[in-house]
């Protein structure tokens, strides 16, 4: 019999608790938080213990499901509407948590809590959180055969470089702009990744690195600011990149970083391709400046905060950036003007070229 390949899951729904790999400690450990109430959730989501627009957005929906599981006495369905309030307020740039509440709003209305007894609410409740999981995986794939098809037959080696992480960790599986590297290599081709680094948090080099090693998907960490060189020195066939929001006129916010990547692929010619859901558009918008831009804690960039326990200890070797006592920017994400993407793929196709009209037809 074939060895079954282990599926990396991130998020473990355990029935009573909410089970989160830490991903502040990838590629250190591999350990995994227990989330048993919604202000855990809450924490593990501000904390960036899970990250990636779509895994916040599942596991938002689990903890919603741990609160009515907590409720002792009658749920009081003006309190329960605040607490899915605070649970939007714990990452404000991506796009898919709030969506993913105003549906699952839409099932537990005020009508159906009227209805139905509590124990009915949180059957349905788990069955739409556990259907999520199953959605996103299918939507990655689907995404992941559409990006195989933006490259020719005839072409043996493939590179790409990317940014952030976009990979099973972000996701419920397979990833978007990683689904399709993972895609490209099950199709037969040999794929290179170039993975920038991301600072600060180091998506690229901790996460994507650790992934594509899980994978034996040949990957060089280059580090940021390092893409210019890159694509003047080695043969680059694309940047695929994932979005936490993508306005209307295609203006797509991700992970900072983006937008420089975006300029400098387009005056060297590479194809800049963004890997998306649907629920990464955000028609409310008119375009990608009224994008909120979560602004992170600054110690993040002058201590590496995030990468220390509670206990003060760092995951990472000492000195990689030495404590300093400056005030830091550390804007979580930019917003890449529509006009530097060539195309956005998505699980129902396609949007090339990028703009109102296209997006309209393949996700409005
Ligand atoms: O701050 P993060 O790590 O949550 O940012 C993640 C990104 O920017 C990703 O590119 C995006 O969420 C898409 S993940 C499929």
């Amino acid at each position: 019999m074939k060895a079954q390949k282990a599926v990396l899951k991130s998020i473990d729904w355990k029935g009573d608790k909410l089970s989160l790999l830490d991903q502040r400690k990838i590629p250190v450990a591999k350990e995994f938080i227990d989330c048993k109430t919604l202000d855990d959730v809450i924490f593990c989501i501000k904390s960036m213990v899970v990250r990636g627009a779509p895994a916040i957005a599942m596991t938002g929906i689990f903890g919603l499901v741990l609160e009515l599981k907590n409720t002792k006495e009658k749920l009081v369905y003006e309190k329960f509407l605040r607490r899915t309030r605070a649970l939007l307020d714990s990452r404000p740039t991506a796009v898919n948590l709030r969506l993913a509440i105003e549906d699952y709003l839409k099932l537990i209305s005020e009508k159906a809590y009227i209805a139905n007894p509590l124990p009915e609410l949180i059957k349905l409740s788990e069955k739409y959180a556990l259907s999520m999981l199953e959605e996103d995986l299918k939507w990655n794939l689907a995404i992941g055969k559409n990006g195989v098809d933006l490259f020719s037959k005839k072409q043996k080696e493939i590179s790409i470089l990317t940014h952030c992480n976009t990979g099973a960790l972000a996701t419920a599986g397979h990833g978007t702009a990683i689904g399709i590297i993972r895609s490209l290599r099950d199709a037969g081709y040999k794929v290179t990744v170039y993975a920038d680094e991301t600072r600060p948090y180091q998506q690229g080099s901790r996460l994507t690195a650790w992934e594509m090693q899980e994978e034996k998907i040949p990957c060089y960490i280059v580090a940021e600011g390092m893409s210019a060189w890159l694509f003047q020195n080695r043969k680059i066939d694309a940047v695929i990149v994932g979005a936490d929001r993508i306005a209307p006129n295609g203006d797509t916010a991700n992970k900072i970083g983006t937008y420089a990547l975006a300029i400098v692929a387009k005056e060297n010619k590479i194809p800049f391709y963004v890997a998306a859901t649907k629920t990464s558009f955000d028609f409310s918008l008119k375009d990608g400046s009224q994008i909120p831009i979560e602004m992170r804690d600054e110690e993040e960039l002058t201590q590496n905060s995030f990468l220390k326990d509670t206990s003060g200890n760092s995951y990472l070797p000492k000195g990689i950036l030495s404590p300093i006592k400056s005030h830091a920017l550390n804007p979580a994400f930019d917003v890449t003007p529509s006009k530097y993407i060539s195309g956005i793929v998505t699980e129902l196709g396609v949007i090339q070229p990028v703009n109102k009209r296209e997006i309209k037809r393949v996700v409005g």
